[in-house]
């Protein structure tokens, strides 16, 4: 794996390897230790989660961390993207995590800069990938209900425009998850699904869950472009205790954050035993390590 930039790119086998590697540095298995292994995080979006987890899974391998702010470094005066990722490589900085609003732009850097020694990560591309987050949800679903065949998962929220969403499909698909219900409102149902099926009924679609996965209500685009009534969401999409009766009693809850509460979840769920998300916070941390771990390990092989 020279590159991390979506599920679609990794076999069973491969996402099952990550899996393991992470859950063995939970379990305070052998850190590996890569001083000279340094990697720079350029975000064009903001983050809290996956930058901060990128950051600490950086330093728990020893790793130099260099967080490049677009907004001060020269790319302000012009300079590309590939030519600040060429220039940092030169000066011995062989990982780069990105985040940017643009679909595909870690896959287009990473063909571009074939012929260098330069690992990309995706960290969230447009409404494209998402896939360190896909696996770090997978992880907290392991560890909690590990029998995948027997698993339904239910997606709540703007299906259309979620790059966790569209990761979390490929994930469920390679790891043969049995039923996967993506609900949403009509105008954020996709014409395409690579897995699953869509409905927008979410009380129906609860039917038996074993877990719940929330989306964030994305205010920035209800605003600008969209005409979705965000009384009418929070009436028939706003993950509460009612529609929890129809799920399995031990239903998982979760979200990627950041949480809007009161939107597509309520708070007081938010808070309950059930609720995994802080789990998935920390998860994180081990997900990206097995990211680096197994990208570094591709040097040698
Ligand atoms: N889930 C997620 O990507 O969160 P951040 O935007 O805080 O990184």
């Amino acid at each position: 794996m020279k590159h991390f930039l979506e599920i679609s790119q990794l076999n069973q086998f491969e996402i099952e390897s990550l899996i393991q590697r992470a859950l063995d540095f939970k379990a305070g298995k052998t850190i590996p230790s890569y001083p000279r292994q340094a990697v720079a995080a350029l975000f064009y979006e903001n983050s809290t989660r996956t930058r901060i987890s990128f950051e600490l899974a950086a330093g728990q391998l020893s790793m130099p961390f260099i967080d490049v702010n677009p907004e001060t470094s020269s790319e302000s005066k012009g300079e590309t993207i590939q030519d600040t990722l060429l220039t940092l490589n030169t000066m011995g900085i062989g990982l780069f995590v990105v985040r940017h609003q643009q679909n595909n732009l870690p896959g287009m850097l990473a063909e571009e800069l074939a012929h260098k020694d330069i690992h990309i990560i995706n960290a969230g591309d447009g409404c494209h990938a998402h896939p360190s987050q896909a696996l770090l949800d997978m992880i907290t679903i392991i560890e909690q209900k590990p029998r995948l065949s027997e698993l339904k998962v239910v997606i709540v929220g703007d299906i259309l425009h979620s790059r966790v969403a569209g990761s979390l499909q490929m994930m469920f698909k390679t790891l043969g998850v049995a039923e996967l219900k993506l609900v949403s409102p009509t105008i954020w149902q996709p014409e395409h699904v690579q897995f699953g099926s869509t409905s927008t009924n979410l009380s129906e679609s609860l039917e038996g869950a074993d877990v719940v996965i929330c989306l964030r209500v994305q205010k920035e685009r209800i605003a600008k472009s969209e005409h979705l009534d965000l009384q009418e969401y929070q009436k028939h999409y706003m993950l509460n205790n009612e529609h929890l009766k129809k799920a399995r009693p031990d239903v998982m809850i979760m979200h990627p954050g950041p949480v809007n509460r009161g939107i597509e979840i309520s708070a007081e769920l938010v808070d309950s035993q059930q609720s995994f998300i802080l789990k998935q916070v920390q998860n994180g941390v081990f997900a990206r390590m097995a990211v680096f771990d197994a990208l570094i390990q591709s040097n040698y092989n």
